[in-house]
């Protein structure tokens, strides 16, 4: 076995959707610089991270979340754990009064998300993920907004990950399904060539056949490099292909393991995962 996990022939078609000057494959060209603060430090953490929304009470106590290259990190935990909100905190939607976060070694907690974007994060929220009165390769041309070059291949790359989405290319993207929905926020996302990807409950809503489906495709875009982060309503699924799992409980870590530690984890079976 190769050290890389996502080396072998796990049905990788097209590693092109990394970044060339990210993702896993080749470091990217502040990678040197950046990487002496926090030697092997996840490509992307938020490290201790203390906060909540505007002059309101913390919801986020200490929660450590992170994705290393070339794996699949996942977030599972009850309604209103905060799963989502670390997912912002991450993205800079909400001010941590402590901790961190930082993408490859470089610290981007004063940052907006505009701004970590052109850093390199993609980010999927949790709703409102698409513009529904526009085409879907509307939706695409606007995941490309930081882009001054052609990304025209980066759309063609999507469309292979995402068939349906070449065939429905003209509709309102509101027209879709549920799961091709997520297909278009996935997609957008992928437009502006991301070295890291955050997509916070990708599946919810949708078929188990579906959810099955996304979790393929999400795990060939991991396989071209790219790190995920995911929040996930599904733990058990999710778990089961999660190279690192967090499960948050009120705005903390309550268990952290590989996704198969988890699983095997009486506690967390019991709690979380219905025995
Ligand atoms: N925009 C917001 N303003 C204030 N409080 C919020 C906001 N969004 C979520 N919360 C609160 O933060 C807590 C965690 O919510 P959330 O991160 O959405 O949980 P999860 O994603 O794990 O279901 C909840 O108590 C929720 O009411
Ligand atoms: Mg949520």
């Amino acid at each position: 076995m190769s050290d890389n996990p996502y080396q072998n022939a796990r049905g990788n078609k097209d590693r092109s959707i990394a970044n060339p000057n990210g993702g896993t494959m080749t470091p990217g060209k502040n990678a040197a610089r950046n990487s002496q603060s926090n030697p092997g430090e996840p490509f992307l953490i938020g490290d201790a991270m203390t906060g909540g929304y505007g002059k309101g009470p913390d919801i986020l106590h200490s929660c450590t979340i992170a994705a290393e290259k070339g794996e699949i990190a996942v977030i599972v935990g009850p309604n209103g754990a905060g799963k989502s909100t670390a997912m912002k905190a991450v993205f800079g939607m909400l001010n941590v009064n402590q901790g961190a976060v930082r993408l490859d070694g470089e610290d981007i907690t004063h940052l907006s998300p505009q701004q970590r974007v052109v850093k390199g994060m993609g980010f999927v929220p949790q709703t409102s993920n698409i513009f529904t009165s526009m085409t879907v390769e509307e939706n695409l041309e606007m995941g490309a907004f930081i882009r001054r070059d052609d990304f025209r291949d980066t759309m063609a790359q999507v469309y292979d990950l995402f068939p349906i989405l070449k065939e429905k290319r003209n509709q309102a993207a509101g027209e879709l399904s549920g799961g091709q929905r997520q297909q278009v926020a996935v997609g957008r996302a992928l437009m502006t060539q991301p070295k890291v990807l955050m997509l916070d409950e990708p599946t919810a809503g949708v078929s188990p056949i579906v959810m099955d489906e996304l979790f393929d495709r999400i795990i060939e875009v991991a396989r071209t490099g790219i790190p995920i982060l995911m929040v996930e309503q599904n733990a058990r699924q999710a778990l089961e292909i999660a190279d690192k799992a967090y499960v948050l409980v009120q705005g903390r870590n309550a268990h952290t393991g590989t996704g198969k530690e988890l699983l095997a984890d009486e506690q967390v079976r019991r709690s979380f995962l219905g025995g």
